[in-house]
């Protein structure tokens, strides 16, 4: 077992020095998408613009969060921050946590307003009912099936009462391998896809209510879906 500032030399403190790295997959994780930040910068620097569904969702989640009273907004699995920033531009309070340290200093450069944090969801050091409104864009990929309960948990524990909550993900069934991405580097990362439903399920057995359930992309090469739930 070691600590995140000690496996990645990140001296950044924060969030950083508390998450414990313990499972292989997790470490894998974040190797793999150490290895592919620069690209993945750059590839989905612009990634929205084709994706009108899920600008709509942004739009419609920032606009419950101003309704429920406003307050910090979480992008948890950030990546490069694009969308983290997105949100800002519609008035949230966003910042962004990921796990991997090159993620979240591409973020820092790109958006250098913005705050953003080393961190994983699987151990998530946020105050509890610390934020209005919280977010995970295809980052609950790369969680299994077993550590989802987990991660929810820690999800709810951090929500305000009340506050709405947005997960996206690949829809469809099974787990898939990925060994290279982003032009061509290598990865290792196991990319689950799942229904809505049962994503909805998770969530209400931590203690969510689902508000609405979005499938988009349907007859694309990657299909793709978004929870709309509340604290
Ligand atoms: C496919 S990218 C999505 C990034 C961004 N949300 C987007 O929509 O472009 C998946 C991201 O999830 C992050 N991630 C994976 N597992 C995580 C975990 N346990 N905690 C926090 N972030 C995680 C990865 O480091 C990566 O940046």
């Amino acid at each position: 077992m070691h600590s995140c500032e000690q496996a990645s030399g990140d001296p950044a403190g924060g969030l950083a020095c508390a998450t414990m790295i313990t499972d292989s997959w997790l470490a894998d994780t974040r190797t793999s998408y150490d290895t592919v930040a620069a690209s993945y910068t750059e590839l989905l620097r612009d990634g929205l613009a084709a994706q009108p569904y899920l600008r709509a969702a942004l739009a419609l989640f920032a606009e419950q969060v101003r309704t429920a009273g406003g307050g910090p907004v979480a992008d948890i699995g950030c990546g490069p921050g694009h969308v983290t920033a997105h949100l800002q531009g519609l008035g949230a309070d966003a910042f962004g946590v990921d796990l991997s340290p090159a993620m979240i200093e591409a973020a820092r450069r790109a958006h250098p307003a913005l705050r953003f944090e080393v961190g994983s969801m699987t151990d998530l050091d946020l105050p509890d009912a610390s934020v209005a409104g919280l977010l995970a864009f295809w980052s609950l990929i790369h969680i299994p099936d077993e550590v989802v309960p987990t991660v929810f948990a820690h999800f709810r524990r951090v929500m305000r009462p009340g506050a709405p909550l947005l997960i996206g993900f690949h829809l469809g069934d099974g787990t898939r391998l990925k060994t290279e991405g982003y032009g061509g580097h290598p990865m290792r990362v196991h990319v689950h896809h799942r229904r809505p439903d049962r994503v909805s399920g998770w969530l209400r057995e931590a203690e969510f209510t689902i508000e609405a359930e979005m499938s988009i992309n349907l007859d694309r090469t990657l299909p793709g879906a978004v929870v709309f739930g509340r604290a």
